[in-house]
């Protein structure tokens, strides 16, 4: 996709050796909060390469962010145009649209993205306000399988162009967003597959425009493996569980929404279907159901999840005192 300026998705992974990487590579950004601007800050990345992608912020962090030289922000309500606007007048805005999310394993629609009439108003306002609407995005959800999604998106981006030109804006900024998926159980599309789709609905885009995505666990996935240990296991009601020193709160959350991770042990028995849980007492914290394992599994073993760099670490949390996983960069 030689036209589509990549702006790395910092929450994905936001380790400072990662962050540390992508800046070297010549990598933009995409953040979500004003501690993900301090990272990159902290590590001399440029503000002016760092958009502001969550279209909900606190008036604080507006403030911070425009104060520390981010131009970027985006909006999918008129309240957040207005909130924008009033900190920053002459801040550079883009508008998320809400986009099918049809085939994603982490679908992102419903929480953001302005539908069409919320847009006529968001355009109506902006153009009353005189701020400056310049440009449109979208997400097709993370983790997506169907690359139609990114085409539908653009097409419906590229019509939303046409009506903030016809009340006299000037889109220059198309935006499409994350989605990019990597390689866990389930078949997924070639990232050029999906280039092939992006590259045809692009094509009639001019020069003018500055085509930008968000790519986060496609930049990181392959990255890591994540490691843990076997606590114990157990029957119950016929069933064989194995619980993780390290589960759903350690950093394996995606699994809640139904992602499933490949793992391997260092065991070569019969597989059995096991349940897998994490070390804490909260009843989410079940990573898998019936999931093919070793039998010979026991307490002490190592668990090891390839592909496990996206979502992770940046997830973890210390619920019931159990400490955050450490990262070794090798
Ligand atoms: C605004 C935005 N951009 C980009 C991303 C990155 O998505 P992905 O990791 O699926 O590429 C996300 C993920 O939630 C997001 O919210």
């Amino acid at each position: 996709m030689p036209r589509v300026h990549p702006h790395y998705a910092v929450k994905a992974n936001p380790n400072p050796q990662v962050l540390k990487t992508l800046i070297e590579e010549g990598a933009g950004f995409e953040i979500a909060s004003v501690a993900e601007l301090d990272f990159l800050l902290d590590l001399g990345q440029k503000a002016q390469d760092i958009y502001y992608s969550n279209p909900m912020k606190s008036r604080e962090f507006v403030r911070y962010a425009a104060a520390k030289g981010v131009e970027w922000f985006v909006l999918d309500s008129v309240e957040e145009l207005r909130k924008i606007f009033s900190v920053k007048p002459n801040a550079k805005l883009y508008l998320r649209i809400d986009t099918p999310n049809i085939g994603s394993d982490w679908p992102l629609s419903g929480k953001f993205g302005a539908h069409p009439a919320e847009v006529r108003e968001i355009i109506k306002t902006a153009v009353e306000l005189k701020a400056d609407l310049a440009g449109v995005t979208f997400h097709v959800g993370s983790q997506c399988r169907n690359p139609q999604n990114w085409r539908v998106g653009i097409e419906s981006a590229l019509k939303v162009f046409q009506q903030m030109r016809v009340v006299g804006l000037n889109p220059r900024l198309l935006n499409i967003g994350g989605g990019y998926p990597v390689r866990h159980v389930k078949p997924i599309p070639s990232i050029e597959k999906i280039g092939e789709v992006v590259n045809e609905a692009i094509a009639c885009v001019s020069d003018g425009i500055r085509i930008m995505a968000e790519p986060g666990r496609y930049l990181v996935s392959d990255a890591a493996y994540f490691v843990c240990r076997v606590v114990g296991t157990a029957t119950r009601a016929g069933k064989r569980w194995m619980y993780w020193d390290a589960g759903v709160f350690g950093g394996i959350i995606e699994t809640q929404e139904g992602l499933i991770y490949e793992v391997r042990t260092d065991r070569n028995g019969r597989l059995i279907p096991w349940v897998v849980a994490g070390p804490t007492c909260d009843s989410m914290d079940v990573l898998m159901r019936d999931h093919m394992l070793p039998e010979d599994v026991q307490e002490g073993d190592y668990i090891y999840i390839p592909n496990a760099g996206a979502y992770t670490s940046s997830y973890a949390s210390n619920f019931n005192g159990f400490p955050l996983p450490g990262v070794i960069v090798i």
